[in-house]
């Protein structure tokens, strides 16, 4: 029995959505990923030319939310939106303009937009990411500090030793949001002194490809415990102290033999003629 009341639902739910196609598909917005403080857009294409269009600016949320009034109108000639840092221009496609985008640009735009005979709402959401900053590393006893600030989304420090040993499970992570939405990545690492010499490399790349690319930092940690440690790009390092001073000890050493062999001749002759 019951079959008979699952079966037109069934049909109805089917027929309701292949309906949102077929009213939605001869319109096409898309958008690239929008980087804080560049500009941005979203176009909005038709077969036919786009005469009209409405843009709500929605929630940033799965569930997608929109206020009522649309920031931008083409019927009531409201072509701009936040003192004109976003604006709309109409050419065959809708492009709706974004100036040094912000991060709460990141958000749902609904579309209404009209074409001869007829309209369709399209619903386009606009990835914004801003970059952080190379990861840099100091040096505290025996801990190395990382920081990276003012990217989004959030992100996370990795550690790696020299032999591409991965070590971030070893450390500590922090972040912090500020006011503008960007975060602030730190990572802590307690390091061994009694290892002699090791380099410890920071990075945002979880796949440890950090020799070539950009986002990372490294670190030689020497076993000196006064010694500044040294931020390097290139890991073969000589230590300068041993450079300088393993010659001066052999050209010492050899002044010194000189010296004794011809005061030790000297006093041979000396007493062979007397
Ligand atoms: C929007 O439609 C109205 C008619 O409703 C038309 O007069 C107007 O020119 C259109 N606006 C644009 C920008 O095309
Ligand atoms: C308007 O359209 C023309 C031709 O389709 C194109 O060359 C031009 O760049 C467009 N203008 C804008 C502002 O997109
Ligand atoms: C390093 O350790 C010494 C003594 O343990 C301490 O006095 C000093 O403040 C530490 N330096 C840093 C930068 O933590
Ligand atoms: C991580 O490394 C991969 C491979 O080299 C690269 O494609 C990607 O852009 C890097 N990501 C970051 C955040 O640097
Ligand atoms: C290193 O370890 C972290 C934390 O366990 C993990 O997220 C990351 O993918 C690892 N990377 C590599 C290259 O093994």
């Amino acid at each position: 029995m019951a079959m008979f009341y699952i079966f037109p639902l069934v049909f109805l739910l089917l027929n309701a959505s292949s309906g949102i196609l077929a009213g939605s598909s001869s319109f096409l917005c898309e958008s690239h990923v929008a980087e804080r403080g560049k500009t941005a857009s979203i176009t909005c294409r038709s077969s036919l030319d786009i005469r009209n269009v409405t843009v709500q600016f929605c929630s940033d949320s799965v569930n997608i939310i929109c206020p009522k009034k649309s920031e931008i109108n083409t019927y009531r000639r409201k072509y701009t939106s936040d003192n004109g840092r976003i604006s709309l221009t109409l050419n065959h496609s809708a492009i709706l303009n974004i100036n040094e985008v912000k991060l709460s640009d990141q958000r749902n735009y609904k579309f209404f937009l009209e074409v001869d005979n007829n309209h369709g709402f399209l619903t386009e959401f606009l990835t914004v990411v801003a970059t952080y900053t190379n990861p840099h590393v100091e040096r505290h006893n025996d801990t190395l500090i990382c920081t990276a600030t003012g990217g989004y989304p959030e992100s996370h420090l990795y550690w790696f030793e020299n032999d591409r040993t991965n070590l971030t499970d070893k450390s500590k992570f922090v972040s912090e949001q500020d006011a503008d939405g960007l975060f602030s990545l730190k990572s802590t690492l307690s390091v061994d002194s009694s290892v002699r010499e090791m380099i410890y490399c920071c990075t945002l790349n979880n796949t440890n490809s950090f020799h070539e690319s950009q986002g990372s930092s490294c670190i030689t940690f020497e076993n000196t415990i006064t010694g500044k440690a040294q931020l390097e790009k290139t890991s073969n390092s000589i230590p300068i102290p041993a450079i300088v001073l393993v010659p001066i000890l052999v050209l010492g050493t050899f002044i010194i033999l000189l010296f004794l062999y011809r005061k030790k001749k000297g006093a041979f002759l000396s007493t062979v003629q007397n």
